[in-house]
């Protein structure tokens, strides 16, 4: 950890973010919202994971948006990849010691709403954990028993609602649920999710939370909608599709995210 904070320190050092963005599967150009960014390779970082899956770059790009110091992680490794729910905490140990607060996070995920078709996007108000797995197993300290109950900040949510009709950019709410993965979902587990309560499904970001959460940054996140889910119109799903599909809502989230730093710098001054 200290050698990779002395990495950090080294080239963003000036910078003295407070916000850090994660970027999902297909949302890499996000970090085109960056002013002057500054990269740094997770291969240079000791220990660092680096995700193998394809359409995730590996790198942290620090600038700002809008003026506002971010951090951004293009790239994160999956629960499914090697089959350890905390494979995000030394990311997310990083992040805060290096002095981030509030943690943004994004993916690529299913519809499970016939209102909510590919392209849009979906603030995360709350989470179904459905894998059956937890980051914090294995966890001794008392703070494993993290409460959840407003997991999703409250606060970062209004600001991001402002920020989408500042923008006028159409943004939707809902519970996401996380299936493990790799592979997607069937019909049949698609109609339970929506009868369980669930808006759109995916394969990330539930860990991150309970992890960034056990560590007290506050937390923000949103969906990129790639495709309905599965059974709901004649098609497979695909991976390839996620990877085209994403760019679109992720064109309309980066223009919600970069007013919603620009704002946040404005308060924070
Ligand atoms: N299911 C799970 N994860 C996903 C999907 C999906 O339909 N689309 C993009 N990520």
């Amino acid at each position: 950890m200290k050698a990779i904070l002395d990495i950090l320190a080294a080239r963003f050092g000036a910078l003295k973010p407070r916000h850090a963005v994660i970027l999902g599967s297909g949302l890499g150009s996000l970090v085109e919202a960056v002013e002057n960014p500054l990269r740094v390779a997770y291969g240079d970082l000791p220990g660092f994971p680096q995700s193998a899956v394809s359409g995730h770059a590996g790198e942290l790009v620090g600038g700002t948006i809008a003026g506002v110091p971010v951090l951004m992680m293009s790239g994160r490794i999956h629960y499914y990849e090697k089959g350890n729910a905390a494979a995000m905490r030394l990311p997310l140990e990083v992040l805060k010691a290096f002095g981030i607060e509030v943690l943004v996070l994004t993916n690529a995920a299913g519809s499970v709403r016939d209102d909510m078709p590919p392209g849009s996007v979906m603030q995360i108000t709350d989470h179904i954990n459905f894998s059956g797995e937890n980051p914090l197993i294995g966890e001794e300290t008392d703070q494993r028993f993290t409460g959840m109950t407003s997991a999703y900040d409250p606060e970062l949510a209004a600001a991001m609602h402002a920020a989408a009709s500042r923008t006028g950019t159409p943004l939707h709410t809902g519970v996401y649920m996380w299936f493990s993965g790799p592979s997607f979902e069937t019909p049949a587990e698609i109609r339970m999710s929506r009868i369980l309560g669930a808006d759109a499904v995916g394969m990330s970001t539930v860990p991150e939370v309970i992890l960034a959460r056990f560590l007290g940054l506050r937390v923000a996140a949103a969906s990129v909608i790639t495709n309905f889910g599965a059974g709901m119109t004649g098609n497979e799903i695909t991976h390839a599709e996620t990877k085209e599909m994403a760019p679109v809502g992720g064109r309309r989230l980066a223009a919600i995210l970069t007013d919603m730093l620009a704002a946040e710098g404005k308060n924070n001054g």
